[in-house]
């Protein structure tokens, strides 16, 4: 049956990089709505100004730009079946939100928490990279690139250092998270949606939990 799987968790926690390795394996499409923002980088619009705004100062965008945008994307036809949501709901209104599009599209949703103490993400923040051309990511402490700066499938393009990832406003992510998102852990536990995996251990080892969850759950594509 076809599901909106949720990946929860805080910065740095590795919901982009799970994300990615299920829909390069699985086939299961990836939204993440924090790459949709950074995308709207060089429009030249009042929305994409304030929204670049927001995302350098670490707090969230509002709900109903958040949700307008999900929802015109979660509508194209490779979310016809199982998607994953990475990033999305952070906030209980989202929740309710996405509760609405999950009747909308006849989809139960599946929360998955990566969980990573907040002492381990500050490494995984400020040593992150990635590749503009093809979304890679790194990192300088864990996943270091073949050739220091250059993504090892496009050497020509230099790794991004995302303008959220300092020391200062990963502080400020951290404290938005425990503030807005931490109580969708309870919220979807409540309802037993709820499932969670150690997101300190290898990449691979994550992605093997979760590849089972998926495919107990009967969604692995
Ligand atoms: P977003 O881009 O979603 O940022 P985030 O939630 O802060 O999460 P990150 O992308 O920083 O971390 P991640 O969990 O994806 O980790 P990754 O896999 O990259 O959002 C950015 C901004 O957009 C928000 O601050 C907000 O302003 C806005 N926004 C987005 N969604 C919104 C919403 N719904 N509502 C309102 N505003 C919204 O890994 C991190 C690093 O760790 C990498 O270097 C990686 O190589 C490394 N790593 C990953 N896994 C491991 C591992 N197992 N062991 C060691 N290192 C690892
Ligand atoms: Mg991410």
């Amino acid at each position: 049956m076809s599901k909106i799987i949720v990946l929860i968790g805080a910065p740095g926690a590795g919901k982009g990089t799970q994300a990615r390795l299920l829909q390069e394996r699985l086939g299961v499409p990836q939204i993440s709505t924090g790459d949709m923002f950074r995308e709207m980088k060089d429009a030249d619009t009042p929305l994409a100004k304030e929204v670049r705004e927001i995302l350098a100062s670490g707090k969230l965008v509002p709900d109903e730009v958040t949700f307008e945008m999900v929802k015109e994307r979660t509508a194209r036809d490779d979310c016809k079946g199982t998607y994953i949501l990475d990033g999305f709901p952070r906030t209980p209104v989202q929740a309710e939100m996405l509760e609405q599009l999950s009747e909308e599209q006849g989809k139960p949703i599946s929360a998955i928490l990566v969980d990573v103490s907040f002492d381990d993400l500050e490494k995984r923040l400020t040593g992150r990279r990635s590749c503009p051309v093809c979304g890679e990511i790194y990192n300088i402490h864990f996943k270091a690139p073949k050739q220091e700066g250059r993504c090892d499938l496009h050497p020509e393009a230099e790794l991004l250092h995302r303008a959220d990832d300092t020391s200062e406003k990963v502080t400020v992510r951290l404290e938005t998270y425990e503030e807005n998102t931490k109580p969708l852990l309870e919220y979807y536990e409540k309802s037993g949606r709820l499932q969670k995996v150690d997101g300190k251990r290898l990449p691979e080892e994550i992605y093997k939990e979760l590849e089972s969850l998926l495919a107990v759950n009967n969604v692995a594509a």
